[in-house]
């Protein structure tokens, strides 16, 4: 079927023949042609686009260099957050941060019912040849500075009878590298196998432990509140220390940091599906579910910071391909895959101190609903002059649905708020 063709059956079938649902999608195209054939071509039946409000956060202080941090996403009081806390930090020092790995890993999981000690000498003997079925796929790679690192036979038969891998590990600079690694990885399970193994499965891992980076923010604690820097900071540690001890709580605050760090990453066209797994199995890591970021206090120095795996590219998929992705690169300053790491793992930690402070102190209801406020206005179909009024009516106010909806009506009969 051609797009037409699948949008008049989707309609039909589905949709009631609707002429409205019909014109929904057809709002969401692009007027230029091109650019709407680019998109469809990203994935398959595409019948429109589905947009995210796309936004910046200034006030970024990265390594003594500023940055404005491009975000992608539909939650409200996220972006406020971000810029509030990075003017914040900006004033005390900014953010620092360092890479500390940046190895990925694959794996070829495959079956064998024999000798380990064999299967060890075959290993050794075949593995220059599996190096050698990479040849090709790894040239241009191996030019940049990446490749394979290593190959590793791992007996994994305790788990499972007659189950092994080859783990392999690569370095993959600039790219986020899941297409090479998968490439290298079914040339070298088509190279090991043999009538002895049989070949499971060749795909890269998403748990990344070894592509770390950390970013962090300290100052003294007088000088995180004048008059109650020590109150605040006693208080914010324990929200830490709580996510680190109870699960429930862990999934939100890490949530919180997902917030920040998935806006940047789909907003520079990397895979925040890859990211948000790698990064919820890491805070898993040590048998229970914990925080991923960390705080103290020492010598009266509050220090938080956040160490995160992440596989992120600055070349490659759809960063130089969708045209917005590659605007937010242009304004991220051109980053490399290391930087951008740094970047994001910084976009994090800002929205987690946003959440952790608003929780700790005003609770979070009383900037989330302000900010919340236009989408309810826009809900109750307020007039633009009805929302100015209603906002600055609200500025003192407490905000909820029903709340505004009776200042609404309100205004609409008497033309007066007080
Ligand atoms: C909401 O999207 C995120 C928070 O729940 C995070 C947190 O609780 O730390 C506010």
């Amino acid at each position: 079927m051609t797009k037409t063709e699948k949008i008049n059956w989707l309609v039909k079938t589905y949709l009631s023949n609707n002429k409205e649902s019909l014109s929904v999608l057809k709002k969401y195209w692009n007027n230029d042609e091109q650019l709407q054939q680019l998109h469809d071509d990203f994935i398959e039946n595409t019948i429109s686009n589905f947009y995210l409000p796309y936004a910046i956060a200034p006030n970024f202080i990265i390594n003594g260099k500023p940055y404005v941090m491009p975000m992608a996403l539909e939650e409200s009081s996220v972006v406020a957050g971000a810029s509030l806390v990075a003017k914040f930090w900006s004033e005390r020092g900014g953010f620092k941060t360092n890479v500390i790995s940046t190895i990925k890993t694959g794996q070829v999981h495959f079956m064998y019912n024999g000798d380990f000690n064999e299967l060890e000498n075959y290993f050794h003997k075949i593995k220059p040849n599996l190096l050698e079925a990479t040849a090709a796929i790894t040239k241009n790679m191996r030019k940049r500075g990446g490749g394979i690192l290593g190959i590793e036979l791992k007996n994994k038969s305790k788990e499972l009878p007659n189950y092994y891998q080859l783990h392999v590990s690569f370095e993959t600079k600039d790219s986020m590298g899941a297409n090479f690694i998968n490439s290298c990885l079914e040339a070298i399970a088509g190279a090991f196998e043999n009538k002895d193994i049989d070949v499971v499965m060749s795909i890269l891992s998403n748990y990344i432990p070894d592509c770390l980076v950390r970013a962090e923010v300290s100052c003294k604690v007088d000088e995180l509140d004048a008059e109650n820097g020590n109150e605040f900071a006693q208080k914010f540690q324990q929200a830490v220390q709580i996510a680190n001890v109870d699960p429930y709580r862990a999934v939100t605050h890490n949530k919180g940091i997902m917030n920040g760090i998935d806006a940047v990453v789909i907003a520079t066209g990397n895979d925040f599906r890859a990211v948000g797994a790698g990064a919820h199995a890491y805070a898993s890591r040590n048998g229970t579910y914990e925080s991923l970021s960390n705080c103290s206090i020492e010598n009266s120095v509050f220090k938080f910071w956040i160490e995160i795996p992440l596989a992120l590219g600055t070349v490659g998929g759809l960063t130089k391909l969708h045209p917005l992705a590659k605007l937010s690169l242009e304004i991220l300053q051109n980053p490399s895959a290391k930087e951008l790491m740094q970047i994001v793992a910084v976009a994090g930690l800002a929205q987690n101190f946003a959440a952790l402070k608003a929780l700790t102190t005003t609770g979070i209801q009383h900037g989330h609903m302000k900010m919340h406020l236009q989408n309810i206005l826009n809900q109750l179909g307020a007039t633009q002059g009805e929302k100015i009024t209603l906002t600055n009516y609200f500025n003192d106010k407490q905000v909820s649905y029903n709340i505004a909806s009776e200042a609404l009506e309100k205004l609409r009969v008497t033309k007066i708020l007080e």
